[in-house]
């Protein structure tokens, strides 16, 4: 139960964010998606950014099951340095020095998700740090909340 309201709850916030994101590129990506069923945004990127960002989306689910596994073996260290190293603010902007780094293409609200993830990584990473399993699983809820409000809002192809 919990579950289903957390989940529509989401549905509300994607739904929230994607209102507001209302710029001129958007308009004109979503008229390019507009005769799809698919009701996420299409958010265009040069095919170089894509693969990164896909790269990049890999990396995060693998980090996901490591960290999952470290919590249940009560590595709890292990799991923060993985979630800081890999998705959370020392995460951010490795590409940057390619000229294509997806962040760049994405509209400002989808761009406000990618940050509220790592924020929520590293906010995952100091606490887990402090030894307390339950508060550790309860912020990691918070950066799985991340993929997934911007999985339901936004689309590349
Ligand atoms: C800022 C938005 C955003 C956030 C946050 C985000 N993703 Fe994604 N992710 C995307 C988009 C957009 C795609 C491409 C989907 C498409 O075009 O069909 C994608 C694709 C993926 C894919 C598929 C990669 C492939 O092989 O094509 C995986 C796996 C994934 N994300 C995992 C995650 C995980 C795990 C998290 C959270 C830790 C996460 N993502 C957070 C936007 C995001």
């Amino acid at each position: 139960m919990l579950r289903v309201v957390s989940l529509s709850m989401i549905a509300c916030l994607s739904m929230f964010y994607s209102v507001h994101a209302e710029t001129a590129t958007d308009k004109a990506q979503e008229a390019k998606g507009a005769n799809d069923s698919d009701m996420r945004q299409l958010v265009s990127m040069p095919e170089q950014a894509r693969r990164l960002m896909q790269q990049d989306m890999l990396d995060h689910l693998a980090a996901l099951n490591e960290i999952i596994g470290h919590l249940a073996t009560g590595e709890l260290v292990t799991a923060a340095e993985v979630a800081e190293s890999r998705m959370g603010k020392s995460a951010m902007g490795k590409h940057r020095a390619t000229g294509m780094g997806p962040g760049r293409f994405m509209p400002l609200a989808m761009r406000n998700l990618g940050w509220g993830m790592h924020e929520s990584a590293s906010e995952f990473s100091r606490i887990a740090k402090t030894g307390d399993v339950k508060a550790a699983y309860n912020a990691l809820q918070k950066v799985t909340a991340s993929c997934v409000a911007c999985h339901y809002s936004y689309r590349t192809r």
